[in-house]
Protein backbone atom coordinates (compact mmCIF):
# COMPACT_ATOMS: atom_id res chain seq x y z
CA UNK A 1 0.00 0.00 0.00
CA UNK A 2 1.47 3.63 -1.04
CA UNK A 3 0.73 6.52 0.78
CA UNK A 4 -0.43 10.09 -0.19
CA UNK A 5 1.75 12.71 -0.98
CA UNK A 6 -0.33 15.39 0.58
CA UNK A 7 -1.25 15.22 4.73
CA UNK A 8 -4.79 17.28 3.95
CA UNK A 9 -6.64 17.09 0.87
CA UNK A 10 -7.57 21.05 0.30
CA UNK A 11 -7.79 20.79 -3.62
CA UNK A 12 -7.38 18.13 -6.61
CA UNK A 13 -4.84 20.56 -7.70
CA UNK A 14 -2.59 19.44 -4.84
CA UNK A 15 -2.35 15.43 -5.78
CA UNK A 16 -0.49 13.70 -8.52
CA UNK A 17 -1.88 10.84 -10.29
CA UNK A 18 -0.12 8.26 -8.51
CA UNK A 19 -2.44 9.63 -5.64
CA UNK A 20 -5.54 9.59 -7.22
CA UNK A 21 -4.93 6.28 -8.13
CA UNK A 22 -3.87 5.15 -5.00
CA UNK A 23 -7.47 6.48 -3.55
CA UNK A 24 -9.02 4.73 -6.74
CA UNK A 25 -7.55 1.66 -5.51
CA UNK A 26 -8.03 2.21 -1.57
CA UNK A 27 -12.00 2.70 -2.67
CA UNK A 28 -12.10 -0.29 -4.86
CA UNK A 29 -11.23 -2.44 -1.83
CA UNK A 30 -13.85 -0.13 0.49
CA UNK A 31 -16.66 -0.37 -1.93
CA UNK A 32 -16.59 -4.32 -2.02
CA UNK A 33 -16.64 -3.76 1.78
CA UNK A 34 -19.79 -1.56 1.82
CA UNK A 35 -21.23 -4.33 -0.52
CA UNK A 36 -21.07 -7.05 2.43
CA UNK A 37 -23.50 -8.05 4.86
CA UNK A 38 -21.35 -6.08 7.42
CA UNK A 39 -20.55 -2.57 6.03
CA UNK A 40 -17.71 -1.78 8.45
CA UNK A 41 -14.46 -2.55 9.16
CA UNK A 42 -12.60 -1.61 12.58
CA UNK A 43 -9.53 0.58 10.96
CA UNK A 44 -10.05 4.17 12.28
CA UNK A 45 -11.28 2.82 15.75
CA UNK A 46 -8.63 5.24 17.43
CA UNK A 47 -9.37 8.34 15.76
CA UNK A 48 -12.12 11.06 16.14
CA UNK A 49 -13.70 13.15 13.10
CA UNK A 50 -15.12 16.29 13.36
CA UNK A 51 -17.34 17.39 10.58
CA UNK A 52 -17.72 21.47 10.29
CA UNK A 53 -20.52 22.38 7.85
CA UNK A 54 -21.17 25.84 7.63
CA UNK A 55 -22.72 25.94 4.36
CA UNK A 56 -25.95 23.45 3.52
CA UNK A 57 -25.52 20.00 2.40
CA UNK A 58 -27.24 16.45 2.33
CA UNK A 59 -25.06 14.48 0.20
CA UNK A 60 -21.38 15.60 1.20
CA UNK A 61 -22.68 15.51 5.34
CA UNK A 62 -23.81 12.38 5.08
CA UNK A 63 -21.42 10.70 2.71
CA UNK A 64 -18.48 11.97 4.57
CA UNK A 65 -20.64 10.91 8.51
CA UNK A 66 -21.29 7.48 6.93
CA UNK A 67 -17.78 6.82 5.76
CA UNK A 68 -16.38 7.46 8.98
CA UNK A 69 -18.72 5.14 10.93
CA UNK A 70 -17.96 2.47 8.17
CA UNK A 71 -14.32 3.20 9.31
CA UNK A 72 -15.29 2.62 13.06
CA UNK A 73 -14.14 6.27 13.42
CA UNK A 74 -15.88 8.49 16.40
CA UNK A 75 -17.66 11.09 15.07
CA UNK A 76 -18.74 14.99 15.74
CA UNK A 77 -21.15 16.83 13.91
CA UNK A 78 -20.73 20.79 14.05
CA UNK A 79 -23.42 23.33 12.33
CA UNK A 80 -22.33 26.60 11.64
CA UNK A 81 -26.03 27.65 12.26
CA UNK A 82 -25.87 26.49 16.27
CA UNK A 83 -22.38 27.38 17.13
CA UNK A 84 -20.48 30.20 18.70
CA UNK A 85 -19.06 31.25 15.28
CA UNK A 86 -22.10 33.43 15.38
CA UNK A 87 -20.99 34.98 18.64
CA UNK A 88 -18.05 36.27 16.24
CA UNK A 89 -15.79 33.87 17.42
CA UNK A 90 -12.82 33.35 14.47
CA UNK A 91 -12.66 30.11 12.92
CA UNK A 92 -9.21 29.02 13.91
CA UNK A 93 -10.53 29.69 17.75
CA UNK A 94 -13.24 27.41 16.78
CA UNK A 95 -11.19 24.82 15.09
CA UNK A 96 -8.85 24.88 18.16
CA UNK A 97 -11.30 24.44 21.02
CA UNK A 98 -12.93 21.41 19.09
CA UNK A 99 -9.35 20.31 18.52
CA UNK A 100 -8.41 21.08 22.19
CA UNK A 101 -11.30 17.76 23.14
CA UNK A 102 -8.62 15.67 21.10
CA UNK A 103 -10.41 15.71 17.83
CA UNK A 104 -7.72 13.84 15.26
CA UNK A 105 -8.67 15.23 11.76
CA UNK A 106 -11.08 18.05 10.62
CA UNK A 107 -13.99 18.08 7.33
CA UNK A 108 -15.10 21.08 6.35
CA UNK A 109 -17.07 22.95 4.29
CA UNK A 110 -17.35 26.60 3.74
CA UNK A 111 -18.55 29.50 2.01
CA UNK A 112 -15.33 31.39 1.24
CA UNK A 113 -12.95 30.36 -0.85
CA UNK A 114 -9.50 29.04 0.82
CA UNK A 115 -10.71 28.30 3.84
CA UNK A 116 -9.67 24.79 3.94
CA UNK A 117 -6.45 25.98 2.94
CA UNK A 118 -6.26 28.65 5.69
CA UNK A 119 -7.55 26.00 8.12
CA UNK A 120 -4.35 23.59 7.00
CA UNK A 121 -1.92 26.29 7.90
CA UNK A 122 -3.17 27.59 11.15
CA UNK A 123 -4.13 24.85 12.90
CA UNK A 124 -2.41 21.44 13.62
CA UNK A 125 -5.15 19.25 12.19
CA UNK A 126 -5.61 17.21 9.46
CA UNK A 127 -7.80 19.11 6.90
CA UNK A 128 -10.24 17.34 4.54
CA UNK A 129 -11.56 20.24 2.20
CA UNK A 130 -15.46 19.01 1.97
CA UNK A 131 -16.53 22.66 -0.60
CA UNK A 132 -15.06 25.86 -0.46
CA UNK A 133 -16.71 28.54 -2.08
CA UNK A 134 -16.93 28.58 -6.05
CA UNK A 135 -13.26 27.10 -5.41
CA UNK A 136 -13.00 23.17 -4.89
CA UNK A 137 -14.85 20.04 -4.20
CA UNK A 138 -11.81 17.95 -4.20
CA UNK A 139 -14.10 14.21 -3.03
CA UNK A 140 -17.06 15.36 -5.70
CA UNK A 141 -14.65 14.98 -8.32
CA UNK A 142 -12.82 12.19 -7.09
CA UNK A 143 -16.21 10.14 -6.91
CA UNK A 144 -17.01 11.48 -10.42
CA UNK A 145 -14.10 10.25 -11.99
CA UNK A 146 -14.13 7.29 -10.00
CA UNK A 147 -17.61 6.63 -11.22
CA UNK A 148 -16.49 7.19 -14.73
CA UNK A 149 -13.68 4.71 -14.66
CA UNK A 150 -16.76 2.08 -13.03
CA UNK A 151 -18.85 2.89 -15.70
CA UNK A 152 -16.37 3.47 -19.10
CA UNK A 153 -13.78 1.08 -17.74
CA UNK A 154 -11.05 4.35 -17.85
CA UNK A 155 -11.12 7.78 -17.56
CA UNK A 156 -8.10 8.08 -20.09
CA UNK A 157 -8.70 9.34 -23.19
CA UNK A 158 -12.30 10.16 -22.36
CA UNK A 159 -14.14 13.33 -23.88
CA UNK A 160 -15.68 15.10 -20.80
CA UNK A 161 -18.03 18.33 -21.07
CA UNK A 162 -19.06 19.91 -18.09
CA UNK A 163 -22.37 21.71 -18.61
CA UNK A 164 -23.96 25.17 -16.73
CA UNK A 165 -22.86 28.01 -14.30
CA UNK A 166 -18.88 27.01 -14.24
CA UNK A 167 -18.14 30.34 -12.74
CA UNK A 168 -19.58 30.08 -9.14
CA UNK A 169 -18.84 25.83 -9.42
CA UNK A 170 -16.36 24.67 -7.00
CA UNK A 171 -17.56 21.11 -8.60
CA UNK A 172 -16.32 22.07 -11.95
CA UNK A 173 -12.78 23.21 -11.19
CA UNK A 174 -11.65 20.29 -8.98
CA UNK A 175 -13.36 18.13 -12.05
CA UNK A 176 -11.41 19.99 -14.60
CA UNK A 177 -8.36 19.18 -12.60
CA UNK A 178 -9.01 15.84 -11.57
CA UNK A 179 -10.34 14.81 -15.39
CA UNK A 180 -6.79 16.80 -16.74
CA UNK A 181 -4.76 14.10 -14.21
CA UNK A 182 -6.14 10.92 -15.38
CA UNK A 183 -5.62 11.65 -19.07
CA UNK A 184 -9.12 12.59 -20.00
CA UNK A 185 -10.16 16.09 -22.73
CA UNK A 186 -12.03 18.30 -20.73
CA UNK A 187 -14.86 20.94 -22.59
CA UNK A 188 -16.65 23.18 -20.88
CA UNK A 189 -20.42 24.32 -22.04
CA UNK A 190 -22.65 27.35 -20.53
CA UNK A 191 -23.32 30.74 -22.13
CA UNK A 192 -20.67 33.06 -22.12
CA UNK A 193 -21.45 35.14 -18.88
CA UNK A 194 -21.06 31.47 -17.19
CA UNK A 195 -17.26 30.35 -18.23
CA UNK A 196 -14.97 32.23 -16.55
CA UNK A 197 -12.16 34.25 -18.30
CA UNK A 198 -9.48 32.59 -16.51
CA UNK A 199 -10.72 28.99 -18.24
CA UNK A 200 -8.34 29.49 -21.55
CA UNK A 201 -5.53 29.40 -19.03
CA UNK A 202 -6.91 25.76 -18.22
CA UNK A 203 -6.12 23.80 -21.36
CA UNK A 204 -10.11 23.36 -21.57
CA UNK A 205 -12.14 23.95 -24.85
CA UNK A 206 -15.08 26.24 -24.49
CA UNK A 207 -18.36 25.39 -26.53
CA UNK A 208 -21.26 27.53 -26.46
CA UNK A 209 -24.15 24.94 -28.32
CA UNK A 210 -24.97 22.40 -26.25
CA UNK A 211 -26.10 19.97 -28.78
CA UNK A 212 -22.02 20.01 -30.38
CA UNK A 213 -21.30 19.84 -26.85
CA UNK A 214 -22.98 16.44 -26.41
CA UNK A 215 -22.14 15.40 -29.60
CA UNK A 216 -18.27 15.66 -28.83
CA UNK A 217 -18.53 13.90 -25.49
CA UNK A 218 -18.69 10.56 -24.30
CA UNK A 219 -19.68 12.04 -20.70
CA UNK A 220 -21.95 15.08 -20.04
CA UNK A 221 -21.44 16.43 -16.65
CA UNK A 222 -25.06 18.37 -16.05
CA UNK A 223 -24.60 21.64 -13.12
CA UNK A 224 -26.55 23.44 -11.48
CA UNK A 225 -27.47 27.17 -11.77
CA UNK A 226 -25.56 28.21 -8.85
CA UNK A 227 -28.16 31.43 -7.64
CA UNK A 228 -27.31 31.68 -3.86
CA UNK A 229 -23.33 32.39 -5.24
CA UNK A 230 -25.18 35.29 -7.93
CA UNK A 231 -25.95 38.93 -7.32
CA UNK A 232 -26.68 39.37 -10.61
CA UNK A 233 -28.67 38.52 -13.45
CA UNK A 234 -26.57 36.29 -15.81
CA UNK A 235 -29.32 34.80 -18.07
CA UNK A 236 -32.66 36.63 -19.02
CA UNK A 237 -34.66 34.35 -16.85
CA UNK A 238 -34.27 30.43 -16.09
CA UNK A 239 -36.84 29.15 -19.30
CA UNK A 240 -34.25 30.50 -21.84
CA UNK A 241 -31.63 28.70 -20.16
CA UNK A 242 -33.36 25.79 -19.63
CA UNK A 243 -34.38 26.15 -23.21
CA UNK A 244 -30.39 26.39 -24.59
CA UNK A 245 -28.54 24.36 -21.94
CA UNK A 246 -31.38 22.15 -20.25
CA UNK A 247 -30.97 18.60 -21.06
CA UNK A 248 -33.68 16.76 -21.56
CA UNK A 249 -34.76 13.31 -23.50
CA UNK A 250 -35.78 14.32 -26.83
CA UNK A 251 -32.15 16.30 -27.12
CA UNK A 252 -30.29 12.87 -25.35
CA UNK A 253 -32.45 10.56 -27.87
CA UNK A 254 -31.56 12.42 -31.05
CA UNK A 255 -28.02 12.36 -30.58
CA UNK A 256 -25.72 9.90 -32.79
CA UNK A 257 -24.65 7.92 -29.68
CA UNK A 258 -25.00 7.28 -25.73
CA UNK A 259 -23.42 9.48 -23.68
CA UNK A 260 -23.15 8.87 -19.97
CA UNK A 261 -24.82 11.39 -17.87
CA UNK A 262 -24.07 12.77 -14.52
CA UNK A 263 -25.41 15.25 -12.09
CA UNK A 264 -23.18 16.46 -8.46
CA UNK A 265 -26.48 17.38 -7.19
CA UNK A 266 -28.33 18.89 -5.60
CA UNK A 267 -30.84 18.47 -9.41
CA UNK A 268 -32.95 21.48 -10.27
CA UNK A 269 -35.72 19.34 -12.24
CA UNK A 270 -36.83 20.55 -15.32
CA UNK A 271 -33.67 23.42 -15.17
CA UNK A 272 -30.52 21.85 -16.43
CA UNK A 273 -31.52 17.91 -16.77
CA UNK A 274 -35.84 16.63 -17.12
CA UNK A 275 -36.85 14.09 -14.90
CA UNK A 276 -36.71 11.66 -17.71
CA UNK A 277 -33.25 11.91 -18.69
CA UNK A 278 -32.16 12.02 -14.17
CA UNK A 279 -34.13 8.95 -13.96
CA UNK A 280 -33.23 7.33 -17.33
CA UNK A 281 -30.78 4.63 -18.15
CA UNK A 282 -28.01 6.48 -19.48
CA UNK A 283 -27.84 8.58 -15.98
CA UNK A 284 -25.65 7.49 -13.59
CA UNK A 285 -26.32 9.93 -10.64
CA UNK A 286 -27.09 7.44 -7.66
CA UNK A 287 -24.11 5.67 -8.70
CA UNK A 288 -21.96 8.74 -8.03
CA UNK A 289 -23.83 9.18 -4.62
CA UNK A 290 -23.21 5.21 -3.75
CA UNK A 291 -19.30 6.19 -4.92
CA UNK A 292 -19.07 9.34 -2.68
CA UNK A 293 -19.07 6.82 0.69
CA UNK A 294 -16.06 4.98 -0.71
CA UNK A 295 -14.00 7.50 -2.32
CA UNK A 296 -14.97 9.35 0.97
CA UNK A 297 -13.47 6.35 3.03
CA UNK A 298 -10.03 5.61 1.28
CA UNK A 299 -9.29 10.02 1.22
CA UNK A 300 -9.85 9.56 5.34
CA UNK A 301 -8.64 6.37 5.79
CA UNK A 302 -4.93 7.45 3.91
CA UNK A 303 -4.56 10.36 5.03
CA UNK A 304 -5.34 8.88 8.94
CA UNK A 305 -2.49 5.98 7.84
CA UNK A 306 0.09 9.43 6.42
CA UNK A 307 -0.32 10.73 9.77
CA UNK A 308 0.17 7.76 12.31
CA UNK A 309 3.20 6.82 10.28
CA UNK A 310 4.89 10.50 11.09
CA UNK A 311 3.57 10.33 14.63
N1 LIG B 1 -22.80 17.46 -4.46
C1 LIG B 1 -22.85 18.09 -3.28
O1 LIG B 1 -21.89 18.66 -2.80
O2 LIG B 1 -24.08 18.04 -2.68
P1 LIG B 1 -24.43 18.69 -1.25
O3 LIG B 1 -24.37 20.17 -1.41
O4 LIG B 1 -25.82 18.18 -0.92
O5 LIG B 1 -23.41 18.20 -0.27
Amino acid sequence: MGTLSVDHLVGIKDLSEQDIDLIFQTADNFKSVLNRPIKKVPSLRDITIANLFFENSTRTRLSFELAEKRLSADVVNFSAASSSVKKGETLIDTVNNILAMKVDMVVMRHPNPGAAKFLAENVNSQIVNAGDGAHEHPTQALLDSFSIREKLGTVKGKKVVIVGDISHSRVALSNIFCLQKLGAEVMVCGPATLIPKYIKDLNVRVEHDLRKALEWCDVANMLRIQLERMDVNYFPSLREYTMLYGLNKDLLDSLSKKIVVMHPGPINRGVEISSAVADGKQAIILDQVENGVAIRMAVIYLLAQKNKRQE
